[in-house]
């Protein structure tokens, strides 16, 4: 299997809120004028190995699970399956496996697209080029880390069309990356300016205080101020700025042995009436958990 191993009980929680949730979304519009499209954007390689440790070794015979089925396969198996399918993953080897993936589902294999792709250039192509009048579309953005740039929520934004369920790195890609002083190395300096969109975050997330020294010699001094909760609420105040629809209050705090590291987030770009049902399912599913 191509896709290293990742993931446990965290992982399996978020691919089943959202395959929840698209599970209802394809079900609702089911009868609507819409061509409906699946964007799995950082899709893996359909499944996701589980390494056999030692704890997994002391679990009766037939609950240890070799792999969790990942976003793609999941999108696949819907009971309504999407108009068209797209899973972009920038590893060949993934690429691979969703290419045989889809050899898997042949009554769908026309309607799935695979590309070896960066997520970020391929999206916003997409959002560009769709004839968003005739189509909807539902992206799931599962990065690793700082890999979405603010120009791809822009672009989905700008759609009017898209639900978005979007994997924050919080923890991982913005509290860490900052140290306890307020230092931050320049290439996260800019990975952070990337991903958030602004330069903004340096005045919400770092203090800076005069400090008198006994020789009365005055000095900036920094510290961090922010958790991966108040970053979180950042980044909903940033969206909330592009999505006209709108981003949901309720996040979901996810990452192994509940360490705060992603925050799922959901947002949906079209301020529509009619499009509030979307926000009412997701915040149904987020609401369940
Ligand atoms: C957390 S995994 C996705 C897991 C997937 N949703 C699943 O359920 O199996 C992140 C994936 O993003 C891919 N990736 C990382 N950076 C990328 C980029 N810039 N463009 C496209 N794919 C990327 C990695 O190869 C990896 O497969």
């Amino acid at each position: 299997m191509a896709q290293r191993p990742f993931g446990g009980k965290h992982t399996e929680y978020k691919l089943s809120l959202v395959e929840n949730y698209l599970d209802r979304y394809t079900t609702a519009l089911k009868y609507q004028p819409f061509r409906l499209i699946y964007f799995d954007a950082f899709a893996g390689a359909g499944d996701i190995p589980q390494p056999k440790d030692v704890t997994q070794s002391l679990l009766p015979m037939g609950d240890y699970k070799p792999f969790i089925v990942g976003s793609a396969r999941r999108a696949l198996a819907l009971i309504h399956p999407f108009d068209a399918y797209v899973f972009t993953d920038k590893k060949k080897a993934n690429v691979d496996s969703l290419m045989k993936l889809r050899e898997e589902y042949p009554e769908l294999k026309d309607r799935i697209d695979v590309h070896r792709v960066d997520a970020n250039t391929e999206l916003q192509d997409f959002c560009a080029r769709t004839n968003w009048r005739s189509c909807r579309a539902a992206v799931f953005l599962d990065p690793f880390g700082n890999n979405v740039a603010w120009e791809t929520l822009e672009a989905i934004a700008a759609t009017k069309a898209i639900d978005l369920w979007y994997l924050f790195p919080a923890g991982l890609g913005v509290h860490r990356q900052i140290g306890k002083d307020g230092t931050v190395h320049d290439t996260h300096e800019a990975s952070l300016d990337r991903m958030l969109g602004t330069r903004e975050w340096r005045d919400a997330f770092i203090d800076t205080n005069d400090v008198t020294d006994l020789f009365d010699v005055t000095q900036k001094q920094t510290s961090k101020v922010a958790d991966p909760r108040s970053i979180t609420e950042f980044m909903i105040g940033r969206m909330r700025q592009i999505f006209e629809g709108g981003v949901l209050d309720e996040w979901l705090p996810l990452g192994s042995n509940n360490v705060h590291m992603y925050s799922l987030i959901f947002a949906w770009a079209n301020p529509g009436e009619k499009a509030k049902l979307a926000s009412k399912l997701a915040k149904a599913i987020l609401k369940s958990k």
